[in-house]
């Protein structure tokens, strides 16, 4: 027991060395490595079956695109999540499907009990609204949020036709918030809304190195292709 929470202590000043990365691509490498250097260094005493997953957390793929991919291209990418409510109700799965089978590329998925801090700073654009600190109250309830990145053509405006409108009562039946949701405060899920708002968001979410991995589905030219 004892010898656990010091071997959890000696672990910890290496993962708050972390930096956030940048929107620079290219300093997303050098981060990985560092972090890997560091981690081995500061947990140099502790033995391989505690932190083999730090140890081994070097993706074969890394990610070599900007954060939001390229605006247009059939790289873009934007920042999905599940609210609290979402995940309450049994809908992860659901959303998920939507995605998948419309086509789009899963680049990066966690379950995240989010701070008051990061919700506010996700919403901060709407820190002047009446409801700003019931939202962050219902982001930040300790019910996980499952924070995804999506990536493929046209997929910020094609994700937000998905959602539907802000208030379910106004969405079309067919889209997630008109299919499972009646109240603008329990709209089970946010999507990205422009380009530049991914870039912030998935900063905001996926912004440590080798978070996101880039890969090819097998499908993919039976998905995108055009004639
Ligand atoms: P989101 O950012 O979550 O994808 O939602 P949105 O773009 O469709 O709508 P936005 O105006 O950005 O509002 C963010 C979230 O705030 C909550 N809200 N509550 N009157 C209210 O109680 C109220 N109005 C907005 C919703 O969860 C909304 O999605
Ligand atoms: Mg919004």
């Amino acid at each position: 027991m004892l010898a656990r929470s010091a071997l959890r202590l000696a672990a910890r000043p290496a993962v708050a060395s972390i930096k956030a990365r940048t929107f620079a691509t290219a300093s997303r490498a050098t981060a990985a490595g560092s972090r890997r250097v560091a981690m081995m260094a500061t947990a140099g005493v502790a033995s391989a079956s505690v932190l083999s997953y730090a140890y081994l957390q070097n993706p074969v793929s890394a990610d070599a695109k900007p954060l939001a991919g390229v605006k247009g291209s059939n790289s873009e990418r934007t920042f999905i999540a599940i609210k609290p409510d979402g995940t309450q109700r049994g809908l992860v799965g659901k959303v998920i499907t939507r995605f998948e089978e419309r086509g789009y590329k899963l680049v990066g998925l966690k379950a995240i009990a989010p701070s008051k801090e990061l919700a506010e700073l996700h919403y901060d654009d709407l820190k002047a609204r009446p409801f700003f600190a019931g939202l962050v109250k219902y982001i930040s309830s300790g019910t996980p949020v499952i924070a995804m990145v999506w990536e493929g053509k046209d997929v910020i405006r094609q994700g937000r036709a998905m959602i539907g409108a802000t208030n379910p009562l106004e969405s079309a039946p067919g889209s997630i918030r008109g299919q499972y949701c009646i109240s603008v405060g329990r709209n089970i899920i946010h999507g990205s809304d422009c380009f530049e708002a991914a870039e912030k968001e998935i900063n905001l979410w996926f912004g440590k190195a080798g978070e996101l991995i880039d890969w090819t589905p097998a499908n993919v030219e039976w998905i995108q292709s055009d004639n």
